[in-house]
């Protein structure tokens, strides 16, 4: 039986891990679970002193600052979660040999109209990064202190999270819809939803194997915050006018990249990967909302 410990057990990934395990893999998996509340992963000793008492064999981290605008505000908060916590809980993987399993994202990269043109496909794992905001700066600092650090490391970068728990871009727009009759959705930023159940799938199959290093998930296709909203709104047959509109009708403290697709070749090639077309993982999603 392999012991996990999953830390931001509360998030939207975190409770789609839960649930994944409890129901299908609770024969395999002793699954520990912590909230922000049960173990704040920047309090080290409290780390150092459940983990040296648990002895996992793998640490699955959905901990982490995600408020993209609010990092601005918080840098040091920021930092702190996303850079220096899993730098303190990559040399304890080193110490008491578990395998940490760290997500980072789609915002490490710059995003730029080049690369659009140049990788149709979305960003190999090796692009360099050039984060255009500061959480993507602090998860790509996150990213780089686990791999110099923790020999037994899997990071997976995930791009627009959507699943069934927590807030998010499908959920919201549902929402919206049931409050409005228009909406006005940004059509300039290109990219694909990764669906949390997909994402944890198949980190299960990486995990199963062995793997180790970095690894993008999300689904196939290359589409912008309208077409998903369109075709939400298709799908799930709601009656509401949409307007296509650029990014500056909404200002953000954080400035979001213009591209910010992951390409999966790197892990579709692995057996038992399944990477699933953004529409297809949207029906799924919707049935289960
Ligand atoms: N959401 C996206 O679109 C997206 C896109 C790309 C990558 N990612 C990455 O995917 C991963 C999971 O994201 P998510 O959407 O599941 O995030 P989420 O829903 O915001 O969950 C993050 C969790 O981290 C917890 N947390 C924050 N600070 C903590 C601390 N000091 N100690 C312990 N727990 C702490 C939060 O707890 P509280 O709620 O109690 O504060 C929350 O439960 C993150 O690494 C994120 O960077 C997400």
């Amino acid at each position: 039986m392999m012991k996990a410990i999953l830390l931001g057990a509360s998030g939207q990934l975190g409770r789609e891990w839960q649930r994944i395990i409890n129901r299908d893999y609770s024969d395999e998996i002793a699954l520990l679970s912590y909230t922000s509340s049960d173990l704040d992963i920047t309090h080290y000793q409290e780390v150092s002193d459940e983990f040296r008492d648990q002895k996992p064999d793998v640490v699955i981290n959905c901990a982490a600052f995600t408020d993209v605008d609010g990092a601005e505000d918080h840098k040091k908060l920021a930092r702190k979660v996303n850079m220096e916590a899993p730098l303190y809980l990559a040399e304890l993987s080193q110490q008491l040999e578990f395998k940490l399993v760290h997500y980072s994202t789609d915002y490490v990269f710059p995003g730029t109209k080049l690369n659009k043109r140049e990788f149709p496909e979305g960003y190999p794992e090796d692009h360099p990064a050039d984060p255009v905001n500061w959480y993507g700066k602090t998860k790509w600092e996150g990213e780089q202190a686990i791999r110099q650090t923790a020999e037994n490391h899997l990071i997976i970068r995930v791009s627009w999270l959507c699943g069934q728990f927590g807030s998010n871009f499908v959920k919201t727009m549902i929402r919206l819809a049931q409050e409005r009759d228009e909406l006005q959705v940004v059509n300039d930023q290109w990219g694909s939803p990764a669906f949390a159940e997909n994402v944890v799938r198949n980190c299960l199959t990486l995990l199963e194997n062995g793997h180790r290093g970095t690894y993008h998930i999300t689904s196939d296709g290359l589409i912008t915050w309208y077409d998903l909203a369109r075709e939400i709104f298709d799908q799930a047959s709601m009656d509401v006018e949409i307007e296509p509109v650029d990014s500056d009708a909404f200002p953000t403290k954080a400035e979001r990249p213009y591209f910010s697709k992951l390409c999966t070749h790197k892990i579709d090639e692995i057996s038992g990967i399944e990477i699933i077309d953004w529409k297809e993982g949207l029906r799924k999603l919707l049935n289960r909302l």
